[in-house]
């Protein structure tokens, strides 16, 4: 397994949002992780980065622990998250947000440029806009760059959290394209989506996550196939 995350417990103070969670992503995978609000998948995925208080658990990647180490170096270890809600910086260019992807690696920092125009070319709708300030961008082209600027690190593996949230449904399906293509190129994918249609139609296997734990686990055709997912979903399983 590439990314395999064991026993996670994440508490902010007295809630306790994720309890004793076991989920692995294998290589070239897409797994979806799906789940109510309010469920803790943020919170996996911030866990993965250093991002969440983990008070128990282990997270590898690539076999080695990665949970007691600085979100910088698991960064540069091949692991990156692209956040909830679009984050860019609103008053840097296009071009200079994407640069900051690259910024924790000296070596990536020296092919900053080739890679820009990497993804500048996997994005045509940033093509044209790399001078315009990030906050004036369209919802789905904020999007768009909060991918690409995580890509910036040359990831192994991606997690991506709600990447379709609050979008018009032609860039939610532009979104789905790409996240086809990135796996297409060879980056591994665990995805956190509300859309459960389009997320099992994509995914090679999906958990969901209710009330902090594991609910249900299986490849997309089971899921699909049981009717359980719905139930499980809507919390009379
Ligand atoms: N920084 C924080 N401080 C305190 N509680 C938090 C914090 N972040 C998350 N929580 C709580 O932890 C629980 C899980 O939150 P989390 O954001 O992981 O859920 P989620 O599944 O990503 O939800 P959504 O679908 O709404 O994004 C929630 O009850 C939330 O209120
Ligand atoms: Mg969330």
């Amino acid at each position: 397994m590439l990314l395999e995350v064991r026993d996670l417990d994440v508490r902010y103070g007295a809630v306790h949002a994720v309890r004793g969670v076991s989920l692995a992503v294998e290589q070239g995978e897409i797994v979806a992780l799906l789940g109510p609000n309010g469920a803790g998948k943020s919170s996996i995925l911030n866990a993965c980065l250093g991002l969440a208080p983990r008070s128990g658990g282990s997270v590898t990647f690539n076999g080695a622990p990665i949970s007691r180490l600085p979100t910088e170096i698991i960064v540069r270890r091949g692991l990156t998250l692209t956040p909830e809600g679009r984050r860019v910086f609103p008053h840097l260019t296009v071009m200079e947000n994407l640069k900051i992807g690259a910024a924790a690696n000296a070596k990536l920092r020296r092919e900053t440029a080739g890679r820009v125009e990497e993804m500048l070319a996997l994005f045509p709708a940033l093509t044209d806009r790399r001078t315009q300030l990030a906050g004036t961008l369209s919802g789905g082209e904020q999007q768009m760059l909060a991918i690409a600027r995580s890509l910036m690190s040359a990831p192994q593996a991606l997690l991506l959290d709600e990447p379709s949230l609050g979008l018009a449904p032609n860039i939610v399906d532009q979104i789905f394209d790409l996240i086809a293509e990135l796996k297409r190129r060879g980056v591994t994918i665990l995805l956190v989506e509300q859309n459960v249609e389009l997320s099992l139609a994509i995914a090679d296997r999906g958990y969901l996550l209710a009330s902090g734990r594991i609910a249900l686990a299986g490849t997309t055709a089971e899921l699909k196939s049981t009717g359980r997912l719905e139930r499980a979903y809507l919390g009379i399983a």
